[in-house]
């Protein structure tokens, strides 16, 4: 199984880049996923389909799913109660399973525990990850050192409190522990699989502007210091050949970011996608597909 990860800032199109990367693998014969990591999804609008819960299929050999945070917070909340009481607990801080889901990384969270189901049951050649805008770093590599500092508190408190914890219920210590460590387990499966580049290729969406570009430069530089290679690059929104002044004065500008990326990206796969001139969605992906994989290197 391969994963693909589209990473970038929030509206540069890694939505569209998902979903026809999807329909590109599928109508190669691929069974793919198409897996929005992102909790306000946008695939239901691009694919112009209802997606359901759960893997739903949209087309021969593609399947689109979109987790329904609200949903899978409460089931998590059910289950991690323990740990999660316990942790709280500690922080003497009072949370409902109805707000679990918005408190920080929990949404990383319950996407990666997902995402490592589908990854462990192999039941596709690929799968695409829709991420939410990432600023720095992907939510993926870090889940592993958050799940270790849970553990690291759990550990803490282990001799003042697992006695007392163990009192109220036997084993209810070691149980807890326990968790913690497949949670983390699971956030070190997904962790290396990234890491690998036989798994995982890692593509950052940008737009020729210049915040977007530094921004992917920061990006690319702290994946890359995670030991993470990006593997392609895909510069969305060029302007394609028109003589009004308009475009010719925005493709200038456009032309000094592109020259940029492709000068200190030399050793990554850029693809330009061009300005569609308007929401791109349904049947319009096919030809997002053929852009981004029939274009000439
Ligand atoms: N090349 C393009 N030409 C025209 N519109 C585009 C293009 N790429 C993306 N869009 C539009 O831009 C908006 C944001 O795209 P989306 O893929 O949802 O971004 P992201 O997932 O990065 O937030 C959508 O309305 C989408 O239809
Ligand atoms: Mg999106």
């Amino acid at each position: 199984m391969k994963l693909i990860y589209m990473a970038g800032k929030g509206g540069v199109g890694k939505s569209v880049c998902s979903a026809a990367s999807g329909i590109w693998m599928a109508d190669q014969g691929k069974e793919t996923l198409v897996f929005s990591m992102d909790p306000a999804h946008s695939l239901s609008d691009i694919f112009d389909i209802d997606l359901g819960s759960r893997p739903k299929k949209i087309r021969e050999h593609l399947y689109a799913y979109e987790p329904d945070l609200g949903q899978e917070a409460s089931g998590f909340y059910r289950r991690y109660k323990s740990i999660l009481s316990a942790l709280f607990g500690l922080f003497e801080v009072e949370v409902r399973p109805d707000d679990f889901g918005s408190l920080p990384g929990v949404s990383e969270l319950i996407f990666m525990d997902k995402l490592n189901d589908i990854y462990v049951e192999k039941g596709y050649d690929y799968v695409v990850i829709d991420s939410a805008p990432t600023a720095m770093v992907l939510p993926l590599l870090q889940l592993p050192s958050i799940t270790t500092g849970f553990i690291t508190r759990v550990l803490g408190m282990r001799s003042r409190w697992m006695g007392v914890l163990d009192l109220l219920e036997p084993g209810f210590g070691d149980r807890i522990l326990q968790e913690v460590r497949t949670m983390r387990q699971k956030a070190e499966t997904m962790r290396e699989a990234l890491l690998d580049p036989n798994i995982a290729a890692i593509t950052v969406v940008t737009i020729p502007e210049k915040a977007a570009v530094e921004e992917s430069r920061r990006l690319i530089e702290t994946v890359q210091s995670h030991g993470v290679s990006v593997a392609s690059i895909i510069i969305n929104h060029v302007i394609p050949d028109c003589d009004c002044r308009f475009c010719q004065e925005k493709k200038v500008s456009q032309s000094s970011y592109i020259d940029d990326l492709y000068q200190n990206y030399s050793n990554k796969n850029i693809v330009i996608l061009p300005d569609y001139g308007g929401e791109v969605k349904g049947e319009g992906l096919v030809q997002v597909a053929r852009d981004l994989y029939c274009s000439a290197p």
